[in-house]
């Protein structure tokens, strides 16, 4: 056979993966090969391939006879939107797209390229974890990948896709990386699947209820995004990608926007209730005030009593981060705390303003939240805000209470521009609960318990439950109507441009973990 020949046969046997029957039962439950995965994902035609002859290198339990080019897993680089990217896909009709010694050399080849040229990696997972049958050699590739991840950490994006049943390090790997897509009904990740839990706990757990998209999106909290199919899987990562810089030396892209930066909102003078104890959707803010109304929203259905996700103003990109009062009342708790922190973090690693819109009563009272660590939790928001260092812009829309006014980007904590409507109600607690220890005594001793305490009530609402205090103190800079908040913060946003600012020299931070 001469060597053209040799070469196209072993395209071929790599092109079909673990043949026809396994890839007819791909496609039979929905899901894309992962050839046919990375060519959505990319700029058309955009895809060169790398170590596509490689094979792995076990010979025990008869593997020496089931040989495939690649391995199954499909590596290389292409384009997004004309922008660099890396890519993975594993092949699950190839040994159930597990992981072998020389697929972690191919993943580790991509991950070294990119931190170089400082461009993102995308993970299209579709896989049982480590090679069983290669032991030991397969953990430490999988070793070898996640300090790949650690040390890309903060320096490229890094985005996973989990479409297919993801099992061990198939999981571990995206949980180090900064966003997980899943795809609804073919997408599961477990650390250990429901045969080993009836094993060891004797519970009867099915899969998707241990590990489907809903669980790690709703529950866990591992999933940042749910998709219908795979097809629509990729087409969000090509969205979510417009918004990020390639890596954390750039800015984020800037788009031409027809949306006037000027341009007021009359409706936005009327979406606080008059009742400050009625709730109201703060995405209908978010959508009134940025470019084109267009919020890609983060974590949708995890800790709904905070907001995270990515927008445009004025072209360029920013991260929004807004307590949900139709939601929990937008209390601040373990899980909300958490879910912000990160998305903070991300903002700040990746040069990406951030603009947070405010109204919380509070931290959500309780022993579940005390005894879950609320304080170690809600401290990790607080360190997040603080040592981010990208322009940070903060309207107050309505209460900013207790701690909760602290955490939520204030002046104390280096925010550049805070702006608060005149709604705002901005103090150490509610009236309610701060006459009943203020004025214990004295209601006591009131003839008429009930109107003495509507009258402390409204006394107190209107001494500190305004804006105007924190204003005469310049906690906030200007107390703005409602209409004009997309120019008033457009015009922050193109002062703070070029704004520098650093943290002590230290090797890291000790966030409370
Ligand atoms: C080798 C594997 C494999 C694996 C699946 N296959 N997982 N081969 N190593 N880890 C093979 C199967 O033998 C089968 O081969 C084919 O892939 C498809 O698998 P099925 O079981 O038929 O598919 P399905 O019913 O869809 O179930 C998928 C699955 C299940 C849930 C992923 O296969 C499974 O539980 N696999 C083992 C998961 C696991 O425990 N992995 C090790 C994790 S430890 P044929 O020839 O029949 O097509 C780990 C350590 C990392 O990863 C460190 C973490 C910190």
């Amino acid at each position: 056979m001469n060597r053209l020949e040799e070469l196209h046969r072993r395209h071929a046997e790599a092109e079909q993966g673990g043949g026809p029957a396994r890839q007819a039962r791909q496609h039979a439950e929905g899901k894309l090969s992962a050839r046919e995965r990375i060519e959505l994902l990319l700029d058309e035609g955009s895809f060169e391939e790398l170590d596509k002859l490689v094979t792995h290198r076990c010979r025990d339990f008869g593997m020496d006879d089931q040989v495939v080019p690649g391995d199954g897993f499909v590596t290389g680089y292409g384009r997004i939107e004309g922008r660099l990217v890396y890519v993975f896909a594993q092949d699950f009709t190839v040994f159930g797209g597990s992981l072998s010694e020389t697929n972690a050399l191919k993943i580790c080849k991509v991950m070294d390229l990119a931190l170089k040229t400082g461009a993102p990696v995308i993970g299209l997972n579709d896989s049982g974890g480590a090679r069983i049958q290669e032991g030991v050699v397969s953990l430490a590739g999988y070793a070898d990948i996640f300090l790949r991840n650690t040390l890309a950490s903060g320096v490229v994006p890094q985005i996973s896709a989990i479409m297919g049943p993801c099992a061990g390090g198939a999981v571990y790997s995206p949980a180090i990386t900064d966003f997980v897509f899943m795809v609804d009904h073919t997408s599961y990740m477990f650390v250990t699947g429901p045969d080993v839990i009836k094993t060891v706990t004797h519970e009867d757990v099915t899969k998707e209820t241990l590990g489907g998209s809903m669980t790690h999106n709703s529950v866990s909290g591992v999933g940042h995004f749910i998709a219908p199919d795979d097809a629509e899987c990729l087409r969000m990562i090509r969205e979510l990608l417009g918004y990020l810089p390639q890596n954390n030396r750039e800015d984020p892209p800037r788009r031409a926007t027809s949306d006037p930066s000027e341009r007021m909102d009359a409706a936005l003078d009327s979406i606080v209730p008059k009742d400050s104890a009625l709730p109201y959707d703060i995405k209908d803010v978010i959508h009134r005030v940025v470019d084109d109304g267009e919020f890609f929203e983060v974590h949708e259905h995890y800790a709904r009593n905070i907001v995270v996700g990515f927008a445009r103003m004025d072209g360029r990109s920013i991260g929004i981060v807004a307590n949900q009062p139709a939601f929990l009342a937008g209390c601040l708790d373990i899980n909300s705390s958490v879910k912000g922190a990160r998305f903070v973090r991300f903002c700040d690693a990746f040069n990406i303003p951030l603009l947070t819109f405010e109204d919380v009563p509070g931290f959500l009272p309780g022993t579940e939240q005390e005894f879950g660590g609320i304080i170690r939790h809600g401290a990790k928001l607080l360190f997040a805000f603080a040592e981010a260092t990208v322009p940070k812009i903060t309207v107050i829309t309505r209460k900013a209470y207790g701690g909760a006014y602290c955490v939520m980007g204030s002046k104390h904590i280096r925010t550049d521009i805070n702006l608060a409507w005149p709604s705002a109600e901005i103090a150490v607690m509610g009236p309610e609960g701060a006459v009943n220890i203020v004025y214990r005594r004295e209601l006591a001793a009131a003839t008429d318990y009930d109107a003495a305490r509507r009258q402390k009530i409204e006394e107190f609402r209107d001494r500190f439950a305004n804006p105007f205090v924190a204003a005469e103190r310049g906690y906030i800079d200007d107390v703005i109507e409602p209409h004009e908040t997309r120019p008033r913060v457009i015009r922050a946003l193109r002062m703070l441009e070029n704004k520098v600012d650093t943290m002590p020299r230290k090797k890291h931070g000790n966030i409370p973990l």
